[in-house]
C-alpha cells in the first residue's frame, strides 16, 4: 500500500488510517454481485462503527447488521434507513428491543424462545408487530478460531435445530410477531469456502422440513464470516467475493420470491485500515531487539486476544532488514504485536503500520492503562 507519509508526519500517533480507495473498490465488488443476484448485503457494524467508514457504506447502498441497541442508534444517526437494519444478539435488553420496535427496523434475529416471548410482549405494549427471523444454530463447523466459531451446538448462539419446528408452532399464536425468515451465522474469518456449501446444504434441508410443516419463509439470512488474507494485504486486498456469492447462488435453493440477506463485516473493511504507530525506543536485549511502539493492545487487541496475525511494516525506513519483537507500552506481556518480525532497520521516530486492521480494530479499543483512544483519518 502506498501510504501518504507526508500527511502522517504532523499527526499524533497512534492513529487509524483508512484508505478510501480500497474501501470504495471493495464496496463496488460487493454491490456488483449484490445487483447481479438481487441479494441484500448488510454491513456488520460491529466490525467498524467509524462515521467515515459508515458514510461510504451508506452511499454504496448497503444495509446494516447490529448486535446492540447502541449499534442500532449509531446506524440511525449515520443516516441508514431503519428498514434496512437487522438486529441480532443473544441478550437483547428490553430497552434495546423497544428501540428497534420504535425505529421500525427490518427484522429482529431472534436467538431463543424466551427472547421471542419478550419481543411479542413489548411489541404488544407498543401496539406494533415485530418482524423476526429465527437464528438457527445449524451445527456447521466453520473451521476457524474457536473464539469466533458460532454455529456449533456447544456455542451459545441461536436456536437448536431440534426446537425450530415447535417454536414456529408457538409463533402462530403470538399476536405481535410476524415470522419473516430464518437466520444463520456460523463464524468469522472463514477462508475455506466449502464451509459455506455445507451451510447451504443444511439450510436446504431446514427449508424442506419447514415447508412440510407449512411454515412460510420470506427471507433467508446467511450471516457473515467471509475471511480475508491477513498475510498478503497488498497482493490480495479484497476478499473472494466472486466465489463467495456464486456459492450461494449455486448451492442454496431459494423459493420463488424469497430474499437472500448477508451480514458481512470483516471482508468489507479489514483491508482498508492500518493502525499507524511510532517507534518510541529500540531496546537491544542479549538475544533480541525490541521495537517499542506507541500503540498498545488497548488500540488493537486482536494479537493479544486471539494470537491474530497482522502484517507489520516499517513505512519510514528504507534500510536493510533486521528482526524485532514489536511491542506496545501496556504493562502486560501479551501487549505484543509480533515476535521476530523482519522489518527495515528501525530507529526511534519511525512509523510502523499494522496492516489489515480495519475490522475489529478501532471498535475493540479500550482505555486500559487509562490510555487515550487513537484518532482516525481517511484522507
Ligand atoms: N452477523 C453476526 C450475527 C455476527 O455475530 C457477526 C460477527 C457478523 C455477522 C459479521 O461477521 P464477519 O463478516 O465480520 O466475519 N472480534 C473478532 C470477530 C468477532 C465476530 C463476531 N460476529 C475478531 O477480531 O476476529
Amino acid at each position: 500500500m502506498a501510504f501518504p507519509i507526508n500527511k502522517f508526519q504532523s499527526l499524533k500517533t497512534p492513529f487509524y488510517y483508512y484508505d478510501r480507495e480500497i474501501l470504495k473498490q471493495t464496496l463496488s465488488l460487493v454491490t456488483e454481485k449484490q445487483r447481479q443476484y438481487g441479494y441484500h448485503v448488510h454491513f456488520a457494524v460491529k466490525a467498524n462503527a467509524n462515521p467515515l467508514i459508515l458514510n461510504e457504506i451508506r452511499e454504496a447502498g448497503l444495509g446494516i447488521d447490529c448486535v446492540s441497541g447502541n449499534e442500532v442508534q449509531c446506524a440511525l444517526e449515520n443516516g441508514f434507513d431503519a428498514n434496512k437494519i437487522v438486529f441480532a444478539g443473544v441478550g437483547k435488553a428490553d430497552w434495546e428491543i423497544k428501540l428497534g420496535l420504535e425505529a421500525g427496523i427490518q427484522c429482529f434475529n431472534v436467538e431463543s424462545l424466551p427472547e421471542l416471548e419478550i419481543i411479542n410482549e413489548l411489541a404488544g405494549e407498543l401496539n406494533k408487530t415485530a418482524n423476526v427471523a429465527l437464528r438457527i444454530n445449524p451445527n456447521v463447523d466453520a473451521h476457524t478460531h474457536s473464539y469466533i466459531t458460532t454455529g456449533m451446538e456447544e456455542n451459545k448462539f441461536g436456536i437448536g435445530l431440534w426446537e425450530v419446528e415447535s417454536i414456529c408452532e408457538k409463533i402462530a399464536s403470538m399476536k405481535n410477531i410476524h415470522l419473516k425468515g430464518i437466520h444463520f451465522h456460523i463464524g468469522s474469518q472463514i477462508t475455506d469456502l466449502d464451509v459455506f456449501k455445507v451451510l447451504c446444504t443444511r439450510i436446504n434441508e431446514i427449508q424442506k422440513n419447514l415447508e412440510a410443516k407449512k411454515v412460510k419463509i420470506e427471507s433467508v439470512n446467511v450471516g457473515g464470516g467471509l475471511g480475508i488474507d491477513y498475510e498478503h494485504p497488498d497482493e490480495r486486498p479484497h476478499a473472494d467475493f466472486g466465489n463467495y456469492f456464486d456459492i450461494f447462488h449455486k448451492f442454496l435453493e431459494l423459493r420463488n420470491g424469497q430474499e437472500l440477506h448477508f451480514e458481512l463485516g470483516r471482508a468489507i473493511v479489514a483491508q482498508c485500515g492500518s493502525l499507524i504507530t511510532r517507534v518510541l525506543y529500540v531496546k537491544e536485549g542479549q538475544h533480541k531487539k525490541f521495537a517499542i511502539v506507541d500503540a498498545g493492545m488497548n488500540d488493537l487487541i486482536r494479537p493479544a486476544l486471539y494470537h491474530a496475525y497482522h502484517k507489520i511494516e516499517n513505512i519510514t525506513s528504507q534500510e536493510e532488514c533486521d528482526k524485532y519483537d514489536v511491542v506496545g507500552p501496556v504493562c502486560e506481556s501479551s501487549d505484543c504485536f509480533g515476535k521476530e518480525v523482519v522489518l527495515n532497520k528501525t530507529k526511534r521516530g519511525d512509523l510502523i503500520a499494522l496492516r489489515s486492521a480495519g475490522a475489529y480494530g478501532e471498535v475493540m479499543a479500550s482505555h486500559y492503562n487509562l490510555r487515550e483512544f487513537a484518532q482516525s483519518i481517511m484522507p
